[in-house]
């Protein structure tokens, strides 16, 4: 069962034919390895490389191992070396030694990269739904959250007050890129390598454009040796998937954090919460938890394949056949975490309340203060300096911020003294911030739909 062999006088080591073997592994790419190998079959027979008729029965001998594939138990359970060598022993079951000729002219290390490119684009397609589903899933919340105002925070500690809907578009925004990287990677991806034999071309007059065409992609690869061992675009699809697991990770610490007890700003599905075997009263956040935690895998699998191709010399080389754990790996994470992210963030429901309280604290409303004072003639940097002494004062008073502005201030700036009602008031303060790209309710809404439109759809 090897697809090599003749110039050898006995079987390889066991523990080695083990330890060589991708099968495990790149079974997953059966149906791209049949697609592309029907596109083949097909390209031989158009060029006259072997008669139409059997270009026709491998073709169809190719779905029926496909169909095969998908329906009997136990039909991908072969002992051989990888998906390649198993499409071409069952072939044989079908046509009998004409399967054979599906080879010619063709090499394992061009058909791993047209089954891998092929893989990576279908997973780039099923990602771009996944993601238009979260960025959807943040655009409901954050419309519905548009008016709910909650701290903002920097380093941690509440900064200024803004809406939840702000919030919910930030996430939405860096989704969005993500999306608009994996289709620009996508283009890079699509690009056909069959006609690249082993790394010098070959002799058919194979036409590549048409072989092009019929597997989708957008173009023909531009030099042979090139194309079989060019893995830039597996590099560039997983750091996208690790530029997005970054993301999902951020996302999944806000929430755990705004749904935790000390803000209780939101509330987690419990569909997505796990309890603990010992304390009856826990609710943990597991689904937002292992999201952040596969930010390190996906890390992890860039990090591989950069290390994999350093130093490698031109051509197809052994190390190569590494490259598509790392993929799938990567591939499996994002996905994965994509959909439990469309549940938990569809299913959060908003505690206005315990956002709105929060967003009481006064000393927030400390920057608005200085500008305020700005506006009305005052130095801003002089302003800044006598919020801050108000704030200070307050401390050591034990007077509230409001209270303490309003007796200060009275003769300082007794026009600021006579607004310090709205300039306290959390909503006024989100309101005021009208500016594109600002946490105002209007901006963000328009913000949010700007986020559906970048998505396109
Ligand atoms: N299983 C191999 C891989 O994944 C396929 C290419 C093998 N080519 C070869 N000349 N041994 O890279």
């Amino acid at each position: 069962m090897k697809l090599w062999g003749g110039n050898y006088s006995a079987d390889p080591d066991a523990a080695f034919w083990e330890f060589n073997r991708s099968f495990p592994f790149d079974r997953r790419l059966l149906a791209e390895e049949i697609a592309a190998s029907k596109a083949w079959v097909r390209a031989l027979g158009h060029c006259g490389a072997i008669p139409v008729e059997d270009a026709e029965s491998l073709d169809r001998g190719l779905d029926v191992v496909f169909e095969k594939s998908l329906k009997e138990p136990g039909y991908c359970e072969l002992d051989v070396e990888d998906v390649h060598s198993f499409v071409e022993e069952r072939l044989g079951e079908i046509v009998g030694d004409l399967a054979g000729q599906a080879h010619l002219g063709r090499s394992r290390n061009e058909q791993t990269v047209t089954a891998l490119r092929l893989w990576i684009r279908g997973t780039i397609d099923r990602l771009h739904a996944g993601l238009g589903a979260l960025v959807h899933a943040l655009v409901e919340q954050g419309r519905a959250g548009a008016e709910a105002v909650m701290p903002g925070f920097t380093h941690t500690r509440a900064a200024e007050p803004i809406t939840f809907g702000h919030l919910a578009a930030a996430h939405a925004w860096a989704l969005v890129r993500d999306d608009q990287r994996l289709r620009d990677a996508r283009a890079r991806v699509n690009v056909l390598p069959l006609g690249s034999g082993a790394l010098a071309g070959v002799v058919l007059e194979l036409d590549r454009e048409a072989m092009a065409k019929e597997l989708g992609f957008d173009s023909i690869s531009p030099n042979a040796l090139d194309a079989v061992m060019d893995r830039d675009f597996a590099v560039e699809f997983v750091s996208a998937c690790a530029q997005l697991q970054t993301h999902l990770a951020r996302l999944a610490e806000d929430l755990i954090h705004f749904a935790g007890p000390e803000h209780g700003f939101v509330d987690l599905p419990e569909a997505f919460t796990t309890g603990s075997s010992l304390m009856p009263q826990k609710k943990n956040p597991d689904a937002l938890e292992l999201v952040r935690g596969k930010a390190a895998r996906v890390d992890g699998d860039l990090l591989r394949l950069l290390a994999l191709l350093k130093g490698l010399p031109a051509g197809y080389q052994k190390d190569l056949q590494e490259d598509k754990e790392a993929v799938f790996d990567a591939a499996d994470a994002v996905n994965g975490s994509v959909a439990v992210m469309v549940g938990v963030v569809a299913g959060l429901s908003l505690r206005r309340d315990a956002m709105r309280a929060a967003a009481g604290q006064e000393e927030m409303m400390a920057a608005g203060l200085a500008v305020a004072l700005a506006r009305e003639g005052m130095p801003f940097r002089k302003a800044h300096g006598i919020v801050g002494s108000l704030v200070a004062e307050a401390q050591r008073s034990g007077r509230s911020l409001r209270e303490t502005a309003s007796t200060e201030l009275t003769e300082l700036s007794p026009a600021v003294a006579q607004r310090l009602d709205a300039l306290f008031d959390p909503l006024e303060a989100v309101s005021a911030k009208s500016l594109p790209g600002g946490t105002a309710p209007d901006a963000v809404r328009a913000s949010l739909d700007a986020a559906l439109e970048a998505l396109g759809r």
